[in-house]
């Protein structure tokens, strides 16, 4: 299967503005939570469900596009309906999610800055989101997912390191859904 070609920044703020407007109605749909159901057991499942609803339908759309794109290995399938699971339990505000998609495109060194100030309660969410796919994979890894499975949500933000397919296309994925 030819790889997909990168979003541009331009694109990829619009992609996830559509995301934060989403968001604001984030009901999960029965077929999205079947989905979920089918690939997930258990104890994943429920880590699955600890997230917002918004997330949740993110995931579910991020795992769709690798199916529909041929891709269906349990692990991936797995990674990619867990791979912002690191973000729980933060409060991130519509201001915070939009400070993030523009901050990402025009100034990723200054949401760096921001990301040290963890305790503060106004800029935790940007170390949350800093911290969020380590956090991932710690998770899912204690709720019984495979390494391979962990790995793939670890690197889910990184663009550096060895080739992998199954990782690019989450990454594509993920830029998409
Ligand atoms: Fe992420
Ligand atoms: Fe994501």
């Amino acid at each position: 299967m030819g790889k997909p070609t990168d979003h541009s920044a331009a694109e990829k703020v619009g992609v996830r503005v559509g995301r934060f407007i989403r968001s604001a109605h984030p009901d999960l749909s029965d077929l999205d939570r079947a989905l979920a159901e089918e690939w997930l057991p258990d104890e994943l499942l429920v880590l699955f469900m600890s997230q917002s609803e918004a997330d949740q339908r993110h995931a579910v759309s991020v795992a769709r596009l690798l199916l529909r794109s041929g891709y269906a290995s349990r692990d991936l399938v797995a990674a990619a309906l867990l791979h912002d699971v690191g973000k729980r339990g933060a409060n991130f505000t519509p201001w915070h999610r939009t400070a993030i998609v523009l901050l990402e495109a025009a100034a990723p060194a200054l949401l760096r800055r921001l990301a040290r100030w963890e305790r503060n309660r106004l800029l935790a969410p940007f170390a949350v989101h800093r911290k969020h796919a380590a956090e991932g994979a710690v998770l899912a890894l204690r709720a019984g997912s495979s390494e391979r499975t962990a790995a793939l949500i670890r690197e889910h933000h990184q663009s550096d390191g060895e080739p992998d397919e199954e990782l690019q296309m989450l990454r594509w994925a993920d830029d998409r859904a």
